[in-house]
């Protein structure tokens, strides 16, 4: 091989990112990731992973697990990822993931996972219910290797670039660290992977809590029917209550941010709001255009989701052909790093 940190074959630089199979995706993940990945896949050689290892949280319940993994499949060639172009990979079927994952064990202090700002979020609030009703679970001990096997994800295939959302950052400077590390004391052989996040960080949910999330039922999902998207608008935070045609806040009505995000007419946006502010825009009208403009958006993934739906073969061909493409630069990875960390013993003799 030549450049172990350079591109291969295909010409192109690499993306791995990934998602974990816990169920339906929604509009938080598109504009925050997915977009991004749908504009790239031709530009790179692209790894996308459902990330199966990475579930403890639903360790009781693995036939969850089973489906998402099909409706997060369904979810990306619904948006439009092409699984010819890129390979869509299961996690645990390429288990040079668990194996890369024990060797950085060795090398990573636990004082950089417990650095890791969402880590301690997401430990607190397994111990700690965020409805202060259900009593806590004790952490389970995945919980320490995940973040290191999210670092031995993006070290898999050697990426240069992982598109993710804003929570994912800490995994990515944990990694860009890793291979800094990994590079030196042993061999350069990764490279520094940038990260890359989507045109909307963080999308508000529907009752206007700061983040989009299904555990708070409060999401738009990208299969959702035209009906339950125009349902699920009505019921929408609009902000404080306001009389008929009394001016309001744009900055207090979160259904603004929505237009932001999704509305491809600006001007009328633009509009919208100054007419908001002086004079006083219903909700009513507000609601109706975010209707009209997310049902045109999401139209093209219906119409490819259910193409697909319809002939579940070829969801698997693309889950079988990626893994297949994911386990291959994987072999080719750990031979890189069995001979940096000289693991050969057999050789001796
Ligand atoms: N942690 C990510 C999430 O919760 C999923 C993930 C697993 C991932 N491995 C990754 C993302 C590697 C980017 C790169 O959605």
């Amino acid at each position: 091989m030549n450049d172990p940190m350079g591109v291969g074959p295909s010409g192109k630089k690499r993306i791995l990112t990934g998602i974990r199979p816990t169920g339906p995706l929604h509009l938080g993940h598109y504009a925050g990731a997915l977009e991004n990945w749908v504009r790239l896949q031709r530009e790179y050689e692209c790894y996308f992973l459902i990330a199966d290892y990475q579930v403890s949280d639903f360790a009781d319940d693995i036939s969850r697990v089973r489906d998402a993994v099909w409706e997060v499949a369904l979810d990306w060639l619904g948006v439009g990822l092409d699984p010819e172009g890129s390979s869509f990979v299961i996690e645990s079927l390429v288990p040079e993931h668990a194996e890369l994952t024990t060797w950085l064990a060795w090398f990573l202090p636990v004082g950089m996972l417990e650095r890791n700002p969402t880590l301690k979020a997401e430990m607190e609030a397994i111990e700690n219910p965020e409805d202060g009703k259900t009593k806590g679970r004790s952490v389970p001990v995945a919980f320490y290797t995940y973040p290191v096997m999210q670092v031995a994800n993006i070290l898999m295939p050697r990426a240069h670039l992982v598109p993710v959302g804003e929570d994912q950052l800490p995994h990515i400077e944990l990694t860009r660290e890793t291979a800094r590390r990994f590079n030196r004391e042993f061999k350069p052989i990764f490279p520094e992977p940038e990260a890359l996040v989507g045109r909307v960080p963080r999308l508000v949910g529907t009752d206007g809590n700061a983040k989009m999330s299904k555990s708070r039922g409060n999401t738009i999902d990208l299969k959702d029917s035209r009906e339950t998207v125009a349902k699920k608008v009505r019921g929408m935070y609009g902000g404080p209550p306001r009389g008929m045609n009394e001016a309001g806040k744009v900055d207090e009505n979160p259904i603004f941010l929505y237009l932001d995000a999704f509305d491809p007419d600006h001007a009328l946006v633009a509009e919208l709001k100054e007419r908001y502010e002086k004079s006083g825009v219903g909700n009513k009208e507000l609601k109706e255009r975010l209707t009209l403009v997310l049902n045109e958006l999401m139209d093209p993934f219906r119409e490819r989701r259910a193409k697909y739906e319809a002939n579940m073969s070829l969801v698997r061909e693309a889950l079988e052909h990626g893994t297949k493409r994911g386990r291959a630069i994987a072999r080719e990875t750990m031979e890189l790093v069995r001979d940096a960390l000289d693991l050969n013993y057999l050789g001796r003799y």
